[in-house]
């Protein structure tokens, strides 16, 4: 059921690769709601070629964008205003990737040129966006702009590895932009700490599937799915939630503040 919460509303959309990504299903949701947005993602997640779909779909346009690239962010923004017609109301990072976890290196043995990529590709491309986007006076007044995040940026999970810490410097990225944006015309930049989800970045994460259930388990509204994520990042572009700014906003099925879960204590059941 839509409700126009974004009728008339521009976005720009980064991070669909396919139809399990947190993007998609807000890309889908966005539309269902009335905004129009242009997608993003990297050239090389280009070639596979399923944002063609989706960017069929929603009746959006796709402009490629290294989000480590300053010169591609500047184009993004451009664009997306000729495109849209007029400055850009919301903003979706949903943006993550890191090498270490990708080879699979433990925390205590860290590639730092990994580490310097990661912080790049996931973190600093949320501070490039603001930064152009501010600079160019590219979003509107009381603009919305949502990142993906997970909990691990507060609490330890040994296989996240340096996704922990650069997950830490995106909620703080986000705090800081969002004074400063705040201050320039009450743009809102929220993140949003979201379950584990079952897409390609998740599913690249050593134990995952355990580590899944073990969420389920202990939510006692167990994990929360891409397509309620998708429906709270609507609710964070949408005009209802002008006053929320500099969050990091748990969407988690409870997962955050439930100490312990019967379903997850009878696993250790002695019979
Ligand atoms: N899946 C989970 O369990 C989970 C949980 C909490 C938060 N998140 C976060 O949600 C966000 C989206 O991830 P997802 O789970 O939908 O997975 P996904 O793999 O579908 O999306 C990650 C996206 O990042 C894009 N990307 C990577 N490098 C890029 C670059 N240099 N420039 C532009 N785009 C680039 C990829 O092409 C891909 O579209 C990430 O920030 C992730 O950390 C995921």
């Amino acid at each position: 059921m839509a409700y126009n919460l974004l009728k008339g509303k521009r976005g720009i959309i980064t991070g669909a690769l396919d139809e399990n990504s947190i993007a998609w299903k807000v890309a889908e949701k966005a539309h269902e709601e009335g905004a129009i947005f242009v997608l993003s993602n990297a050239p090389i997640a280009m070639r596979m070629g399923e944002i063609n779909a989706l960017a069929k779909k929603t009746n959006s346009q796709i402009i490629p964008a290294d989000a480590t690239n300053v010169d591609d962010i500047t184009n993004l923004f451009t664009q997306s205003q000729e495109i849209l017609g007029g400055k850009i109301d919301f903003v979706l990072h949903s943006i993550g990737m890191s090498v270490n976890i990708r080879k699979n290196l433990p925390y205590p043995e860290l590639d730092y040129e990994y580490y310097q990529k990661g912080i790049d590709v996931s973190a600093f491309s949320l501070h490039k966006m603001l930064s152009v986007a501010y600079q160019m006076d590219a979003i509107s007044d009381w603009g919305s702009v949502v990142a993906l995040s997970y909990i691990a940026a507060q609490r330890t999970y040994p296989f996240y590895t340096d996704m922990a810490d650069i997950k830490a410097l995106l909620e703080s990225i986000t705090r800081s932009f969002g004074y400063h944006y705040g201050k320039k015309n009450h743009t809102r930049i929220n993140t949003v700490s979201q379950s584990p989800t079952k897409t390609t970045a998740g599913n690249g994460i050593k134990g995952f599937g355990e580590f899944y259930d073990f969420a389920d388990a202990m939510s006692p509204l167990g994990n929360a799915s891409a397509e309620s994520c998708a429906e709270y990042c609507i609710t964070l572009f949408s005009d209802l939630t002008k006053m929320v700014t500099m969050q990091n906003l748990f969407h988690d099925g409870g997962y955050s503040t439930t100490g312990a879960s019967t379903e997850a204590i009878e696993k250790f059941g002695r019979g």
